[in-house]
C-alpha cells in the first residue's frame, strides 16, 4: 500500500501518470487482481476483505485524483507561459518600406537645389497647347513638336510633354528675379529599353535683371550639380537645339561605367548625355510679358539619373514593381 502511494507520489509528468494509472486501476491492474482475490477469501472474511480493498482504493483513488489535478496545473502554466505574447514588443519582421529609386533621385536632385535657394514649384499634368508648346517659342507646326511624342486629348488639352510649361505658369504669376526648380511627371510616346510613356523630369529656371544671369553662370552651377551628384567626373558642353532656349547645350558626364574609355552604354564615346539647357531664348520672355531679363535654364530626366546611380539596365524595371528589385534599394 505505502508502496504504490509512493509510486504515485513520485510521478512528475502526465504521461508517466497514465501508465501508473493502467498499472494500478486498469482492467488488469494490481487492484483487479487483489480483487479477483476475492472468490478464494473464506466467507466469514470476505466482507473485511472487500472492505480493506475499497478502502485501499479509494485511498489511491484520492491521491491519484490529486497528483493528477497538480501536474495538470503545472503543465497549464508551462504551456501559457510558453504561448504568451507581449503585445507591447515590437515584432522581429519588421519590415521597413522604402522610397522608389526615382523618388530617392529626384529627393537628392531636389536637397541640391533646395540648399541654393531655389523655390520648389509645380504645375498640371493636363496642359494646354500655350503653356505646353507656344510660350516656349513652339508655335504650331514648328517641326520641333515633332520631337515630343505628344498625347492629345480632343479638345486640344495634353498631357504635359515635358516640365519646361512650369517655368511659364511661374513667370505668368511672379515677377522676377526668379529662382526655381519644378520636378514632376511628364509623357511621351514612347516605349523601349531607355523610354517609357511617363516619366519624370527636373526643370530649372534662373532669370534676373539683364546681363545678371549668364551661361557662365549655367556653366557653373550644372558643372558643381554633376559632380554633386556623380562625384568625379568630367563634364562637358555641346552645341545643341531647343527652341526655347538660344544658345542651347547639352551637357554629357565621362563614362561612370568605363571611364571615358568607350563602353556599350556610352556607346563607345565615352560621354554619356545627361541635361538639356540653355539660355532663355527672348520668345518666351516675350510671351510671359517679361522685359530687360535674361535668364538660363536647364531640364533632366529622373529616371536616367536614377539608371545612372544604381547601374539599372533597363528603365522599364523601374516601373514593373517587382519586389525583388525594389528591396534592394532599402
Ligand atoms: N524641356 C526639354 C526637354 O524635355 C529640356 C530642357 C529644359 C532643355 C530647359 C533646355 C532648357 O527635352
Amino acid at each position: 500500500m505505502e508502496e504504490l502511494k509512493q509510486k504515485i507520489e513520485d510521478v512528475t509528468n502526465l504521461d508517466t501518470l497514465e501508465s501508473v494509472r493502467v498499472e494500478i486501476f486498469g482492467k488488469k491492474g494490481i487492484l483487479s487482481a487483489e480483487f479477483a482475490k476475492l472468490k478464494d477469501v473464506p466467507p466469514a472474511e470476505k466482507k473485511d476483505f472487500a472492505k480493506g480493498l475499497n478502502d485501499k482504493k479509494s485511498a489511491l483513488t484520492e491521491i491519484f485524483e490529486a497528483k493528477k489535478a497538480e501536474l495538470e496545473k503545472e503543465a497549464m502554466n508551462k504551456q501559457l507561459e510558453s504561448e504568451k505574447i507581449d503585445v507591447t514588443m515590437y515584432g522581429y519582421e519588421n519590415k521597413k518600406g522604402s522610397l522608389h529609386p526615382v523618388m530617392e533621385t529626384m529627393d537628392k536632385i531636389i536637397d541640391y537645389f533646395a540648399t541654393l535657394n531655389f523655390s520648389v514649384e509645380t504645375g498640371p499634368l493636363v496642359e494646354d497647347d500655350f503653356t505646353n508648346f507656344e510660350a516656349l517659342n513652339l508655335p504650331k507646326n514648328h517641326p520641333a513638336r515633332e520631337m515630343q511624342d505628344t498625347f492629345f486629348f480632343k479638345d486640344g488639352h495634353l498631357l504635359r510633354t515635358h516640365t519646361s510649361p512650369v517655368q511659364i505658369r511661374t513667370m505668368l504669376k511672379q515677377k522676377p528675379p526668379i529662382r526655381m526648380i519644378a520636378p514632376g511627371t511628364v509623357f511621351r510616346r514612347d516605349y523601349d529599353l531607355t523610354h517609357t510613356p511617363m516619366f519624370h523630369q527636373v526643370e530649372g529656371l534662373v532669370v534676373g535683371k539683364k546681363g545678371e544671369v549668364s551661361f557662365a553662370n549655367l556653366k557653373f552651377i550644372l558643372e558643381d550639380f554633376l559632380h554633386y551628384m556623380f562625384g568625379d567626373v568630367d563634364v562637358r558642353f555641346r552645341p545643341s537645339f531647343f527652341p526655347f532656349t538660344e544658345p542651347s547645350t547639352e551637357v554629357d558626364i565621362s563614362c561612370i561605367f568605363c571611364e571615358g574609355e568607350g563602353c556599350r552604354v556610352c556607346s563607345h564615346t565615352g560621354w554619356l548625355e545627361v541635361l538639356g539647357s540653355g539660355v532663355v531664348d527672348p520668345n518666351v520672355f516675350k510671351a510671359v510679358g517679361y522685359e530687360d531679363v535674361s535668364g538660363y535654364a536647364f531640364g533632366l530626366g529622373v529616371e536616367r539619373f536614377a539608371m545612372l546611380l544604381h547601374k539599372i539596365p533597363d528603365l522599364r524595371s523601374l516601373f514593373e514593381g517587382d519586389i525583388r528589385l525594389l528591396e534592394q534599394f532599402r
